[in-house]
């Protein structure tokens, strides 16, 4: 009942020429059997939703602001994603919790903004390896969800499962690992949402490749996949798309 999701998030990389891999991404799929999703900074949203127009690919932020307009100087709110054409937002990553300082609380604020604005919020939660080695991965991640996600929230809301350890080294968890984490969210959104959790989808992100895609999406709770450096290149996209299709 969940459509699988393939989210790209291009981080602050690409460039105005990367229209081209777009633009080989939906000539090799041009009717992909799940969700895809690109987010790309937010200079590019418009004419990549341009670009976009017409094809079932969908163009996302990776971050907005908790106010819907106002003195804030080089920030982005929800509305100005939504008018240049977003209809996701990636929100929390762990890179902007770390260089942005960014909480729990305000990640909230943000994902409640997005919802106002009309916008799906992806919300990315993650343990360190410090947190991991430590054994307090699922208490982490389960304050991250409590204080991250809306009280109400949507069921179209997104979470983002993403060891900050696995993210952009190569490293990933083991497939246990990564179901026992996805198997916990699901039983804290029930818990909070009831029926409404079964439609909720959850991703794993962290150094997901066309090499390993194809087993990390066989995991049970694993809707699909949030993927960063592999996102740039259409063929190691087209090739998790293709390894995440082969799974519904
Ligand atoms: P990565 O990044 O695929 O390059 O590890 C994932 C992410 O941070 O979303």
């Amino acid at each position: 009942m969940r459509r699988k999701l393939a989210a790209g998030n291009w981080k602050m990389n690409g460039s105005r020429a990367a229209l081209a891999e777009v633009g080989a991404l939906v000539t090799t799929h041009p009717q992909p059997g799940c969700d895809v999703l690109l987010c790309p900074p937010a200079t590019h949203i418009a004419w990549m939703a341009e670009a976009l127009a017409g094809t079932p690919v969908r163009v996302g932020g990776q971050d907005c602001h908790q106010n819907a307009s106002g003195a804030h100087t080089g920030d982005i709110a929800a509305p100005m994603l939504a008018d240049a054409g977003a209809s996701h937002v990636i929100l929390g990553h762990s890179e902007r919790r770390a260089d942005h300082g960014e909480t729990d609380a305000l990640v909230r604020a943000k994902a409640e903004a997005a919802a106002a604005a009309g916008l799906i919020p992806v919300i990315c939660l993650g343990e360190t390896l410090q947190q991991r080695d430590a054994g307090e991965t699922l208490s982490v991640i389960g304050a991250q969800l409590a204080g991250s996600l809306p009280a109400s929230a949507d069921p179209r809301t997104i979470i983002a499962y993403e060891p900050v350890w696995a993210i952009g080294t190569g490293r990933t968890p083991t497939l246990p690992q990564i179901a026992e984490v996805h198997a916990f969210l699901r039983a804290e959104l029930r818990r909070r949402f009831g029926t409404a959790a079964e439609q909720m989808r959850l991703l794993y992100g962290g150094s997901v490749k066309p090499d390993n895609a194809a087993q990390i999406f066989a995991v049970p709770d694993v809707d699909g996949a949030l993927v960063g450096g592999a996102s740039l290149k259409a063929a190691d996209f087209g090739a998790i798309i293709t390894a995440l299709e082969g799974t519904v």
